[in-house]
């Protein structure tokens, strides 16, 4: 994509990546973006840079509008690499300007990547005026890193709110009505699911900070900048930092001679009978990531595993550690699976799924070796049953 002029004198001059498939693990199907935008106005500021390989493709952006060496400041709202790996090289050309990141975090978070620059910390409340207009920054720590903070500027109505309300979505598009309503927000929710999931409490509160402010564009460092949508991306925000699920079930497994599979099967027929709308995921099938999308808003999740070596499968376990990590809150639960004669690999589901808080509906369901049709009927049947 070519600099494009979001608001006059305020210009997108980030990278679209569109090969990347994966992000530090999370399955990006459709590409990323890494936003940077520059404001021209008696100081000249970049806000945020992009991920270091294109650190290139940003200063040749930056010089079609003005000599980057006229950099007044570099204003980093994150630490994380996919937004300040390019800070070296802009800041071998932007010899003059200071860096303004937030006051200690971000100044800590830079120092150890990068070394010693002309840092500016800065605190939630402070401005930083650039002649028209002014910066006002918001911390928003551990949304999702401790640095994190977002800039606004009131006099153009706009927030740059680096990875809140992102979407990892590549484009030719850099605005919100241009391109596909479902995709991006599609997106929006599954980056929400894997990089904003365990923060939730934090999100609701950087939430009503941002909706108190006038608003006509957000200007994210993902995906694309919203001038339409705003208030559909602040209501699905606010639903998923709620927390909130729907009456749906989300069936994860793995298999190794279908035993698990067909048992996988029957407890979706078992969901149906009692009238909650059910989804199978195989994991050889599908990413964690994808999944990880579903299970945010689902009520519940089964999650199932035959016993391999006296263990669960290495992917069911993956998986396992994963949802740990982003902490959904209020599951109902349960572990299924074959086995052979241990029968570990269900028990070991079952605790994962106990320490992650998760409120187990029932034991353990597991069976040796293959499941009868008899046996299948009656999983259907008992299911019903503990969910009526
Ligand atoms: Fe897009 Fe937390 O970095």
């Amino acid at each position: 994509m070519k600099k494009v002029e979001i608001k006059k004198g305020i210009y997108y001059v980030g990278a679209v990546d569109w090969n990347v498939r994966s992000f530090h693990g999370y399955s990006t199907n459709r590409g990323a973006t890494y936003n940077a935008y520059l404001i021209i106005d008696e100081k000249i500021a970049l806000v945020d840079t992009v991920k270091a390989p294109f650190a290139t493709e940003l200063l040749e952006r930056i010089s079609e509008i003005i000599d980057p060496s006229k950099i007044d400041y570099v204003i980093s709202n994150h630490v994380e690499m996919d937004h300040s790996g390019a800070l070296p090289e802009v800041m071998k050309v932007a010899v003059n300007a200071k860096v303004v990141t937030s006051l200690p975090s971000g100044i800590k978070g830079l120092t150890a990547h990068y070394g010693e620059y002309d840092y500016l910390g800065v605190k939630a409340g402070d401005t930083l005026s650039l002649g028209k207009r002014t910066l006002a920054f918001v911390g928003t720590p551990m949304l999702h890193w401790p640095d994190n903070m977002v800039t606004y500027c009131p006099e153009e109505k706009l927030l740059f709110s680096n990875d809140a309300f992102g979407q990892h979505y590549a484009s030719n598009f850099i605005f919100d009505d241009l391109v596909n309503y479902d995709e991006m927000m599609h997106e929006a929710k599954k980056y929400y699911a894997n990089i904003l999931m365990p923060y939730g409490k934090q999100a609701l509160k950087a939430l009503e900070i941002v909706k108190g402010l006038e608003l006509d564009m957000i200007a994210p460092s993902h995906g694309v900048v919203l001038r339409s949508h705003i208030k559909d991306m602040f209501d699905l925000y606010e639903t998923l930092s709620k927390g909130e699920c729907h009456e749906e079930a989300v069936v994860v497994y793995d298999s190794m001679w279908s035993s698990t599979e067909k048992m996988a099967r029957a407890i979706v027929e078992g969901f149906a009978l009692a009238g909650v709308s059910a989804k199978i995921y195989d994991l050889k099938a599908n990413h964690i990531s994808d999944i990880m999308t579903e299970v945010q808003t689902a009520k519940y999740i089964a999650v199932g595993s035959p016993t391999l070596n006296n263990n669960m499968l290495p992917t069911v376990a993956a998986f396992l550690c994963y949802m740990r990590g982003l902490s959904p809150k209020d599951k109902y639960a349960f572990a299924f699976g074959s086995y052979g004669w241990g029968g570990q690999g269900v028990a070991q589901v079952d605790e994962e799924l106990t320490k992650m808080e998760c409120q187990m509906i029932c034991d353990p369901i597991k069976t040796a070796y293959v499941p009868s049709k008899e046996y299948l009927r009656e999983m259907e049947q008992t299911l019903k049953e503990i969910l009526n």
